[in-house]
C-alpha cells in the first residue's frame, strides 16, 4: 500500500471513529440537562429491595460496589450501608452534579463524572458492578472488557432494568362523572399510544431489554455463573404522576427536541391522552416488570 493510501484509510478510520463518539454522546445527552436530572431523580421508583437482596446475596466481597450510569445516584445509595466504598459513574455532569448534592450525609460515596468504559479504578479492585436501566444504551462488548480489567476474581457484574406500566386497577372520584368512563384497557391503549405513536422511532436499541428482558445477554466470562430474575413490581399512581413518569424516558427528551417543545407541553399532553376527556380516574394501580442479570466469574471464586 503505498503511503497516500495508509493517511486515506486513516482518515477513513478517524472520521468513522468520530462518528461512533458523536453517536455516544446523543445517548448522555439525553440525560445531560438539570432538567432531566430532577425529573429522573424526582419521578422514577426507587430501586427495589429485591434488587439490593439479589446483589447482596449473589456478592461476597464488601470491599467496593461501583454503579455505572449511576445518574443521580438513586440506584447507587442503598449500597453504603453495605459496602466500605460506594462509587457512582455517569457521563452527564449534570446527573453527577445532582447526585453529589444528594448525597452530603454520606461520606462513603463518590461520584464521578466519566466514561464506564474507562474506569478510573484499579484492576482487580471491585466486588460488584451494576447498571440500573443501562444495558440496553451501551456497548456491551467494550464494557464487558473494563469490566473483566476492574472486577475481583469472583466480582459480579448485575444489570437491573424496568420495563413500561401496566394499568391493573382504576379508582375513581365518585362525584366526577363522565360520559364515557375510562376503562382499564382504554388507560392501556393510551399508555400504548404515547409509546408507539406519539414516540414513534424515538426508543433507543432495546436488543436487550423487552422483550427479551435480558435473556439475551452474552456471557462475561466463558465459566461463569449466569443468574436471572424476573417479577413484578406495582403501586398506585395517579395520571399526571405517570405523565411525570413518561417524562423521564429518552424517548420523551428526543420528543421534546424534535417538536421544538418544553417538557411541561408535553407533560399536559401525555395527561390529556391520558384522561381521553375523563377527568374521574383519581387512582390508578400500575404493574411494571422487573429483571435482572447477574454474572459472576467461577475460576476466580
Ligand atoms: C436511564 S439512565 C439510568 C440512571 C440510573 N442508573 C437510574 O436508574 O436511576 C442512564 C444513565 O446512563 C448514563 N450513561 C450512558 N452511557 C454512559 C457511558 N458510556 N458512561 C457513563 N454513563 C453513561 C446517562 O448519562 C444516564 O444518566
Amino acid at each position: 500500500m503505498d503511503e497516500n493510501n495508509t493517511d486515506l484509510s486513516l482518515q477513513q478510520q478517524e472520521v468513522q471513529q468520530e462518528k461512533q463518539e458523536e453517536k455516544q454522546h446523543e445517548k448522555y445527552d439525553l440525560f445531560n440537562t438539570d432538567e432531566l436530572a430532577e425529573l429522573y431523580s424526582k419521578y422514577q421508583p426507587p430501586l427495589d429491595e429485591k434488587v439490593i437482596e439479589i446483589i447482596l446475596s449473589s456478592t461476597r466481597g464488601r470491599d467496593c460496589l461501583v454503579d455505572i450510569g449511576c445518574g443521580s445516584g438513586s440506584s447507587t445509595r442503598p449500597f453504603c450501608s453495605h459496602f466500605s466504598k460506594v462509587v457512582g459513574v455517569d457521563y452527564s455532569p449534570a446527573q453527577i452534579n445532582l447526585a453529589k448534592s444528594l448525597s452530603q450525609q454520606t461520606s462513603n460515596v463518590q461520584f464521578v463524572q466519566g466514561s464506564m468504559y474507562e474506569l478510573p479504578l484499579a484492576d482487580s479492585s471491585i466486588d460488584c458492578i451494576i447498571g440500573v436501566m443501562i444495558a440496553q444504551f451501551i456497548d456491551l462488548p467494550k464494557l464487558f472488557e473494563e469490566a473483566k480489567r476492574v472486577l475481583k476474581p469472583g466480582g459480579v457484574l448485575l444489570f437491573h432494568g424496568k420495563g413500561s406500566p401496566k394499568v391493573v386497577q382504576i379508582e375513581r372520584e365518585t362525584e366526577t362523572k363522565s360520559e364515557t368512563e375510562t376503562t382499564i384497557s382504554d388507560l392501556n391503549e393510551r399508555i400504548a399510544y404515547i409509546k408507539t405513536g406519539l414516540f414513534a422511532g424515538l426508543f433507543h436499541d432495546r436488543t436487550y431489554f423487552n422483550p427479551h428482558k435480558y435473556s439475551n445477554i452474552p456471557p462475561l466470562h466463558a465459566d461463569q455463573e449466569i443468574a436471572r430474575v424476573e417479577w413484578t413490581s406495582a403501586r398506585w399512581t395517579t395520571l399526571p404522576d405517570l405523565a411525570d413518569y413518561m417524562l423521564t424516558w429518552s424517548a420523551a427528551g428526543k420528543y421534546c427536541a424534535k417538536h421544538g417543545i418544553s417538557s411541561s407541553e408535553l407533560r399536559r399532553k401525555m395527561i390529556e391522552v391520558l384522561e381521553g376527556g375523563d377527568k374521574g380516574v383519581c387512582r390508578v394501580r400500575c404493574e411494571a416488570d422487573r429483571f435482572t442479570w447477574t454474572a459472576r466469574h467461577v475460576t476466580g471464586s
